[in-house]
């Protein structure tokens, strides 16, 4: 440990000590990022959720068995059954270990340089022998007659299993209860609450699993399909008038099925169905006990939360995570939401929901406890009436503390009224709270396997949860954000095939958005493309994350104003919205990018107003940033902030306004203003070059031929001859503040339309515009140098996907160490070539044409730079990677 943190710790104890607080429930981390994580399934946890591929659990099993949306139940130290929450029936009973830990989460939990896995295989199977397993139909039914078929809609792809859940007539999933003794599942059958308790006991040579059920009153018939068994086990089922049947699997499998069939009952009924491996069932229905479970994570973990030094307006603080804990959990956050009282709840990749207090207060420490754990890889949580909703693969869950000892007891599925296929990037990306109490949602695409109904969708959950209707589809990887006043929806997109760079959307209407799975036909669209209200270049944005709005903010100029977050290069940006069109436009610029973890998702404390902000990094998701995991708050320091409040290209040049006046002489020079304007093209290719106007490659240049300063000294206005729509503009400023601080930025934006400037409307008094034509001096790229290279390696991200020593650690491409000269093999055939200065400029501007073996199918491909870097910045680029031996 490093001495000062060690001297912060001591004192931080000897303050608690002598302040008279108790502390044996206290656990100070010690503020080390390297500390090792136990098993992903804590064997003191009696659940987790997870995909299971029971597909190949052995010969007379279903073929087809497969769930996406899994909670599996620890019955016994090596006993799991894996229970179906779409389709309410046990997929499988197996003993031995969990699921094979391929997933996203258990895969990459103690290996981080473990890439994220896409598609449909591998998936998590059962670690162990299978003896009961249940295809493709639903668990229970209504009526005499058992069909074993699947009678929901079928999605795009008719193989793909991941429907969504039964009509709510038949069935719907309820709730995970955790008990003293277990856990109890909860779900209707036609209007019946069932709850169900699973427990196994052994006797001698005899080991029996059994299913214990509590059947509220139905007028109708129940029919549970128990499944099929291997040939050492006996069934039987007893109380409540229920009889054993067989029936046929046909035609789908051969062999049948154990079903037990349950009469209509006026009162409530118990019954019990055993499994028995040898002797004697020996078990009896009796009472489920509904006593929560007792507290399980009694300690708390305090944090330092480490001030930042920097004299920006906006700076971002670290709030240390709790890694170093008692259960030696991993702490992967991805997105964090405040109680009204500015109680955090985070959520982490894996399952986990801590709760942290203190983050606004002058201590200078957080205060974390578990809340909640079992979740199915979560990214993202919403708060409405001071009740946490978190959104995982099961769908979005309400979880309840129904007896006050600060954990969750209750996890209750609010919503799974929409479908999720097993198809690993099919991430439940984001929700968020709008209007009315209704939840948006948004989910990831990519679809490398089957097509599914709602991979790459934004939906609009009901208030009640019950319906869910398609807002947007045809996302790569959409992020959102949601103006809870307005209910406007805005969305960001992934560069990758089909999305040429970053856009950011407003969704709704049900339209299509661009993308395609590379498994369909090239280029064939479903319909029409949703223009974004602008597009953001790759090198400036690479992959963009949540949209939020700082209401209740107090951070100055940005209160109640739209900001996004940015992954790859970590950052935040400013969204100005420009209306002065009929269709929305925005321009987008930077806030900060002090972060040293990569951003995902976040919120304003309402009890100090300050934005706080989770991010991990694993493996696939491309960043530059350094550390695997944080937690930051970005900060309002007073001081005067440069970032502009509105940028509105017009038809005789751009208006730039901020909230601090300007010193005259450097905003009146057009030179200290830099425009630039290019195209994207939208192809089944990764990403797009950029394109002159004329079709060629490259940017053109605008040459500002005169700037003004507003009356208020607020705005300029800068006059640029030859201003056209475009799909993407640049414009960069170089000025002084009134008090003679510096400053610089750049705002990227799409003009669609370009509105007629108006001096005395804009403040500017009775000017004419001079737009004759300039020539402008000193924009020659620097000289060629190594040096040079280095520095845009860096400045144009590809610092992100490759290495330039041997670590390969969070790097999707191939490391530059040693490239140059070397024979490279090409993927899709046997062809070598040497990587000599004709192979690098080739990758650089057509990536296409010769991909490295082994990144054919990588998550992120290499983009095109034909257009982006100029050709002395390209030989810059290689002489750094010939230095690189
Ligand atoms: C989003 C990730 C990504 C970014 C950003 C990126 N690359 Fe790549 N790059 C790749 C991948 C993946 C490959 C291997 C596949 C291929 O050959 O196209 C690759 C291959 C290359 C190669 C061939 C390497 C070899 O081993 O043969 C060169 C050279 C290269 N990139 C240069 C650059 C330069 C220069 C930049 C920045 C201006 C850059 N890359 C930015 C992902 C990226």
């Amino acid at each position: 440990m490093n001495p000062s943190l060690k001297a912060t710790v001591v004192s931080l104890l000897a303050g608690l000590a002598l302040s008279g607080t108790a502390l044996p429930e206290r656990f100070f981390a010690q503020g080390t990022a390297t500390v090792t994580s136990a098993s992903w399934v804590e064997s003191a946890f009696p659940f987790f959720s997870s995909i299971v591929d029971a597909r190949k659990a052995g010969p007379g099993f279903p073929a087809n068995n497969l769930t996406p949306r899994g909670i599996v139940v620890r019955v016994g130290p090596e006993t799991w059954a894996a229970f179906d929450v779409d389709l309410l029936r046990i997929s499988a009973i197996w003993r031995g270990k969990g699921v094979t830990p391929v997933a996203l989460a258990p895969g990459s939990y103690n290996h981080p340089d473990r890439k994220t896995p896409g598609g449909q295989s591998p998936l998590p199977e059962p670690d162990g022998a299978v003896w009961l397993a249940n295809g493709i139909y639903p668990g229970w039914q209504i009526g005499d007659d058992v069909s074993l078929v699947d009678s929901r809609e079928p999605a795009p792809s008719r193989e793909e299993v991941g429907r969504g859940p039964l009509p709510e007539a038949l069935g719907r999933f309820s709730a995970i209860r955790q008990v003293s003794n277990g856990v109890v599942l909860e779900y209707r059958v036609g209007g019946a609450m069932v709850r169900e308790q699973m427990e196994e006991v052994h006797t001698n040579d005899a080991w029996t699993f059994a299913r214990e059920f509590q059947v509220a009153p139905s007028m109708q018939p129940l029919a549970l399909v128990l499944g099929l068994t291997t040939s050492d086990v006996s069934i039987a089922v007893q109380g409540g008038g229920v009889s054993l049947a067989r029936v046929p699997l046909a035609p789908l499998d051969s062999g049948w099925t154990w079903v037990a069939h349950l009469p209509p009952h006026q009162q409530p009924v118990g019954f019990i169905a055993t499994f028995t491996h040898g002797g004697e069932a020996a078990l009896n229905a009796s009472h489920i006990s509904l006593d929560p479970a007792p507290r399980r994570w009694t300690q708390e973990v305090i944090t330092r939360v480490a001030r930042s030094a920097s004299k920006e307006a906006y700076v971002v603080d670290d709030v240390a995570l709790p890694l170093d804990n008692p259960w030696q959990r991993s702490v992967r956050p991805a997105d964090i939401q405040f109680l009204k009282d500015g109680t955090g709840a985070v959520v982490t990749l894996d399952g986990d929901v801590w709760i942290v207090r203190g983050l606004h207060d002058s201590s200078g420490t957080a205060r974390w406890r578990r809340f909640a754990s079992g979740l199915h890889e979560p990214l993202t949580l919403a708060v409405r009436d001071d009740q946490i909703y978190v959104f995982d693969r099961n769908g979005i869950w309400r979880l309840r503390d129904t007896n006050g000892d600060g954990e969750a007891d209750v996890h209750e599925l609010f919503s799974n009224a929409f479908a999720q296929t097993a198809d690993l990037r099919e991430f439940p990306s984001m929700i968020r709270l709008a209007p009315g109490g209704e939840f948006v949602i948004a989910k990831g695409g990519q679809e490398a396997a089957t097509f599914g109904k709602h991979n790459g969708s934004v939906l609009r959950i009901s208030a009640d949860g019950r319906t869910a209707t398609v807002l947007g589809y045809g996302f790569r990887q959409p992020n959102i954000g949601v103006n809870i006043r307005t209910g406007l929806v805005t969305a960001s997109d992934q560069q990758g095939n089909y999305i040429p760079s970053t856009p950011l959307h407003v969704v709704g209407d049900a339209q299509f958005y661009g993308f395609l799975s590379d498994k369909k036909p090239r280029e064939v669209y479903p319909a029409p493309i949703a223009e974004p209200l602008t597009w953001i270049p790759h090198a400036a944005n690479a992959s963009a994350m949540s949209q939020i709005w700082l209401f209740g903010a107090r951070m100055g100029p940005l209160n109640d104003a739209l900001v996004y977050i940015g992954f790859n290069n970590p950052e935040l940006f400013r969204v100005l919205l420009n209306d002065r069109t009929a269709k929305l436009q925005a321009a987008v610029v930077s806030i900060t990018k002090a972060f040293d973890f990569p951003p995902l998702h976040g919120s304003v404390d309402p009890a100090d107003g300050q934005l706080y902000i989770t991010g991990f990094q694993i493996l696939g998701w491309g960043t530059t940033a350094t550390r695997l995991a944080g937690l930051g708050r970005v900060r309002y320091t007073g001081v005067p902030s440069t970032v502009p409040s509105r940028i509105i290209p017009m038809d005789k040049g751009v208006l730039l306004r901020f909230d601090l006046p300007l010193e005259r002489s450097t905003a009146v020079n057009p030179d200290n203003y830099s425009l630039a304007t290019w195209h994207y093209t939208r192809t089944y290719q990764y990403g797009s070059p950029q394109f002159k106007a004329d079709g060629t490659t490259g940017i053109d240049l605008l040459i500002p031929a005169s700037a003004y300063l507003s009356n208020d000294g607020h705005a300029v206005f800068v006059g640029v001859p030859g201003m056209s729509p475009v799909m993407q503009m640049r414009i960069g400023w170089s000025l002084a503040t009134a008090g003679r601080m510096k400053f610089q930025d750049t705002a990227y934006f799409t003009p669609y339309e370009l509105p007629k400037f108006s001096p005395r409307v804009e403040g500017f008094g009775d000017i004419t515009v001079d737009l004759s034509p300039r020539v402008r001096t000193g924009t020659a790229d620097a000289p060629v140098s190594a040096e040079e290279g280095r520095r845009l390696y860096k400045a144009y991200g590809c610092i992100a996907c490759h290495a330039v020593d041997d670590s390969s650690l969070t790097k999707l491409g191939p490391t530059w160490k040693g490239l140059y000269g070397t024979d490279r093999t090409i993927a899709g055939g046997v062809v070598r070539v040497n990587a000599d200065e004709a192979y690098i400029r080739q990758s650089i501007l057509e990536p296409a044409a010769k991909v490295v073996e082994g990144y054919e199918r990588g998550e992120v491909s290499m983009p095109s730079y034909a257009g982006v870097l100029s050709d002395s910045q390209i030989e810059s680029l290689i002489l750094f990677i010939k230095s690189l031996r």
